[in-house]
């Protein structure tokens, strides 16, 4: 168990390069099984996620190697296992991602239903659907899924919902299929560009990435490829968040502005100064916000889910009320019952939420019970006064890298005992 020991009050002063993106990073790591290559991956960040996902491609026979500063070399060119155990897959829930990748690599997958954030049902009925439209047999017992195919076939696939993890099962698994597949109603997140770009690297033939129309059809298989990984938005969504709360000015570097926009907007609007040029954005808080109106959150290119806990303990000491409405998971409102022990005036009302600005926040003993909620509770601390303790059974190292460290460099008083 961690502990984050925060004292509030301390403004933030800076620069600072944003790590790599995981979820533009997980989907990669299963995409190297997809086809026999040497992959070298730059801007890989060190998290508990990546590990596992790690340990998954040794487990199936990979060959991983750690060089200095971030860079990581997969080798996937030995004979590839076809089972992922249980144990490995319940890490997170982008594991279901090795579904489409060993399909496509060995035309079998034993695997586990996924783990990760308990942020509502999160069920797999569309990546089940899209890859049994591609010539998959999936037989579902028990929470264990055993996938075959006597050959994967391309397929016109449509999404109901354009799933970020639907998404990125069909691409790799349409990377072996016979004929060409299109994805209608595709997640148009920037890691489905990255994705994109890696598989591009290795001789597949996509594009449309971006798009909600995704088309891939055959490949001519590379064997090297040498690829950077993104920024990762969310660190940089929560990074600027903490900047709100607790004022201050700081320079984030290494990610795209553009893949953060809508968070930066309604910072913006509470009365934050944003400056941006290239891949370089200031952030400039006085501690003194007011509520920016309606947020709703979307799918890209909208409101981002996983922003969704962050802004809302930026705006928790906002003049006026926040209306945030919740579109994406049933139960991302985990967070609240501990930021109302700070002093925070939350009324929830199913997918919605009222966030009515307070004069201050007292310290308090808080519980993370998610990856985005642990890092809410870290935000809304920096805004408070006094100590604040967050428990923390390591949601926030499964998606933070040196979060403590990036803060402490910002000027922050925090630290972690580790119990
Ligand atoms: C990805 O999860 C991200 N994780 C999540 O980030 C992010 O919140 C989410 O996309 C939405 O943007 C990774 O990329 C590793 P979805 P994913 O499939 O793929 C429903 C974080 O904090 N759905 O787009 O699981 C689902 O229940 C994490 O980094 C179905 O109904 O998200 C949810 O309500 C948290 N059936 C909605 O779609 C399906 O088959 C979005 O899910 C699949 C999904």
């Amino acid at each position: 168990m961690d502990i984050w020991h925060v004292r509030g009050g301390n403004r933030l002063f800076g620069s600072c390069r944003v790590q790599g993106s995981k979820n533009a990073t997980l989907p990669i790591l299963a995409a190297s099984l997809v086809l026999p290559a040497r992959s070298r991956l730059r801007n890989v960040p060190q998290l508990k996620d990546v590990a596992a996902a790690k340990e998954i491609l040794t487990h199936l026979g990979c060959r991983l190697k750690d060089e200095a500063d971030g860079v990581l070399l997969v080798d996937s060119t030995a004979p590839c296992g076809a089972e992922v155990p249980r144990a490995l897959m319940g890490e997170m829930r982008s594991s279901v991602i090795f579904m489409g990748a060993l399909l496509a690599r060995c035309g079998e997958a034993k695997l586990s239903l996924p783990g990760g954030c308990q942020l509502g049902k999160r069920p797999i009925d569309l990546h089940l659907a899209a890859l049994r439209a591609m010539g998959a047999e999936i037989r579902e017992e028990g929470g264990d899924l055993d996938c075959r195919t006597d050959g994967l076939h391309g397929a016109d696939i449509t999404l109901r919902f354009p799933s970020v993890g639907a998404t990125e099962n069909v691409m790799l698994a349409a990377c072996a299929a016979k004929g060409a597949t299109r994805i209608r109603g595709a997640a148009r997140e920037p890691e489905i560009v990255s994705l994109q770009e890696y598989l591009r690297s290795l001789g597949a033939h996509v594009a449309g990435a971006g798009s909600d129309t995704i088309t891939i059809c055959g490949v001519e298989p590379r064997r090297e490829t040498d690829c950077t990984l993104p920024g990762d938005r969310i660190v940089a969504a929560t990074l600027a968040c903490a900047c709100a709360a607790a004022g201050g000015r700081i320079l984030l570097s290494g990610v795209d502005p553009a893949h953060f926009s809508t968070v930066l907007h309604f910072l913006n609007e509470a009365g934050c100064d944003i400056i941006q040029f290239n891949d370089v954005v200031e952030i400039a808080s006085s501690g003194a916000l007011r509520a920016p109106g309606r947020i709703v959150t979307e799918p890209y290119p909208g409101f981002p889910t996983d922003a969704q806990p962050l802004l809302m303990a930026a705006l928790l000491r906002a003049e006026g009320t926040t209306l945030i409405t919740e579109t994406i998971f049933e139960n991302r409102y985990r967070q609240v019952s501990e930021l109302r022990r700070l002093g925070a005036d939350i009324r929830l009302s199913g997918p919605e939420a009222a966030v009515r600005g307070v004069e201050r926040l007292r310290g308090a003993s808080l519980t993370a019970s998610d990856l985005r909620g642990g890092a809410a509770m870290i935000v809304a601390a920096l805004g408070a006064e006094g100590e604040t303790a967050v428990f923390d059974a390591g949601h926030i190292r499964r998606g933070y890298e040196h979060l403590d460290d990036r803060l402490c460099a910002l000027g922050a008083d925090l630290w972690i005992e580790h119990k």
